[in-house]
């Protein structure tokens, strides 16, 4: 395999502005000045994963525009392969984004290029899913390209979703992922009324509807990781940090937990390093910026 992984999903920019609290309907508030920052699920994911070493590549769709080339530069800086990246149709996507004093946002986002990558892009990247041993998807593109992306996958190639934002899953997309990975709002909206309380039973649950193996983030009380094989989960712990702004944490773990999947570490080993990546992910501003090294996660 040329690549570790290849991630199918969105860019982003980014605008964002601290806030001291989010305004009401209705109502005005002043903010922070606003800093513009490369982004969206997808293109965070391939950072991620390059930062830390993976060879990564990116399919995704942005405008022919200045915020389209400020994330093919922040791609090609990463070291991510942009062969994938395709350009024009629609202005590049845009996420509005409020950041408040404990580290949480708020997140709009406009898809402007990202609802144009197309299940034929995907049919025409199959190079690319041929090389790969691990594809990530999210869902800030089209739901029919995610479709064709798991019909896509080489023969033995490992397939990870983050289905953010939250949405229906068709049943041929949750029985390809390898795993689905879900934070709370998404395992409750997936589950509806049979969630049941503790995240032990949303994990059972989620098995029952297809996935190979589901891993639950549970932000500073770290993750659950369970697999079709067995009938217990297992929780992994997260580092205790400061939050600066929790923007991207989840796209750093998704990425870090597929490269190590894609070196052959067992899902709970996988998952643990992820929460390390994603803890130092949340202690710096912004998404791609925030995301660390190999190194530094192993020094913390
Ligand atoms: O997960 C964080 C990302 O969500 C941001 O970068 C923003 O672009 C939205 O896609
Ligand atoms: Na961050």
């Amino acid at each position: 395999y040329d690549y570790d992984l290849l991630v199918v999903g969105s860019a982003n920019a980014d605008l964002v502005i601290g806030v001291e609290r989010r305004p009401g309907p209705g109502e005005t508030v002043l903010g922070s000045d606003l800093a513009v920052h490369p982004g969206g699920k997808g293109a965070n994911q391939a950072v991620a994963a390059a930062r830390l070493g993976a060879r990564a590549a990116l399919l995704a769709r942005v405008g022919d525009d200045g915020y389209g080339r400020l994330l093919l530069d922040s791609q090609r800086a990463a070291g991510v392969d942009t062969v994938g990246m395709l350009v024009g149709g629609a202005p590049t996507g845009v996420a509005l984004i409020t950041v408040d004093p404990s580290g949480d946002n708020s997140i709009v986002v406009s898809p402007g290029a990202n609802a144009r990558l197309t299940p034929q892009d995907v049919r025409a990247a199959a190079s690319l899913f041929q090389a790969s041993r691990v594809v990530s998807a999210q869902l800030e593109i089209p739901l029919e390209t995610v479709v064709e992306t798991v019909r896509s996958l080489a023969f033995d190639s490992r397939f990870v979703l983050n289905p953010s934002p939250a949405g229906p899953l068709p049943a041929e997309v949750l029985a390809a992922c390898d795993p689905l990975i879900v934070n709370e709002h998404e395992a409750r909206f997936l589950l509806g009324d049979s969630a049941g309380p503790a995240p032990e039973d949303w994990a059972r649950a989620l098995l029952l509807r297809g996935p190979r193996s589901v891993v639950i983030t549970l932000g500073a009380a770290g993750a659950l990781v369970a697999e079709g094989s067995t009938t217990s989960s297992v929780r992994v712990e997260s580092p205790r940090v400061d939050a600066v702004d929790t923007t991207g944490a989840g796209d750093a773990f998704t990425a870090a937990l597929a490269w190590r999947l894609s070196l052959r570490e067992s899902l709970a080993q996988a998952a643990a390093f992820a929460a390390r990546v994603g803890a130092a992910a949340v202690t710096r501003q912004g998404a791609q910026d925030s995301f660390p090294t190999a190194d530094e996660v192993f020094a913390r």
